[in-house]
């Protein structure tokens, strides 16, 4: 398999940072389901240009640190142009392997990037390693069977039993999916 095929299109980054986009998700209402303090560590795996890590800096504060990680030069590039606060941090670096240490993130970030990485179960692996011992783990990913027709070609997709078993696989005890709608799910990790 060539594995661009299953790679985001940086071309299409505009659409990834549209009002549509906003008014779909409301990235910070929905992130706020997580306890993320003031002063926390977090890492946003496939961050592309952003969208879910302004408002994840804005919920760590000052004191706190967002790790943006993406293999896209242009991606990170727009987040940068984007004026970031002094907490956010890019790092291009491509996935499975995650060039940070251990025990490092209070909570693990990854939108709609799980399905685009092989192997899978490296990605949780590393996602295990790089986790706190008290740290979450959250995957939001499109369903294979979703309503809508938005989103990359089912047969890239992942089920929520997929993701489930990697991250069990990886070492995570307690593994859940916490939402879904017609077109997407989210499923959390803890040790
Ligand atoms: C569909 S976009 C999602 C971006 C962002 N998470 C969001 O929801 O707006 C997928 C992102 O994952 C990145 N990506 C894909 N494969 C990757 C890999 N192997 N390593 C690092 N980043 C990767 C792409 O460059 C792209 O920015």
């Amino acid at each position: 398999m060539n594995l661009d095929d299953r790679r985001f299109d940086h071309r299409k980054m505009d659409m990834l940072m549209g009002a549509d986009r906003q008014a779909r998700w409301n990235p910070s209402a929905f992130i706020s389901r997580f306890d993320i303090r003031p002063g926390a560590s977090v890492l946003d795996l496939g961050s592309g240009p952003g969208f879910w890590t302004f408002p994840l800096a804005d919920k760590v504060g000052a004191q706190g640190a967002v790790w943006a990680l993406d293999i896209s030069q242009e991606m990170l590039d727009e987040l940068s142009q984007r004026n970031p606060p002094k907490q956010v941090h890019t790092l291009r670096s491509e996935l499975p392997k995650i060039d940070l240490p251990d025990s490092n993130f209070d909570l693990i970030w990854m939108a709609f990037v799980f399905h685009e990485v092989m192997p899978p179960q490296k990605l949780a692996d590393e996602m295990f390693r790089v986790a706190k011992a008290e740290g979450v783990v959250a995957v939001l990913d499109w369903r294979p069977d979703a309503a809508g027709e938005g989103g990359p070609p089912r047969h890239h997709r992942l089920s929520i039993e997929q993701v489930i078993g990697f991250l069990h696989q990886a070492g995570f005890q307690s593994v859940e999916k916490t939402w879904q709608d017609g077109d997407a799910y989210l499923i959390e990790a803890r040790r």
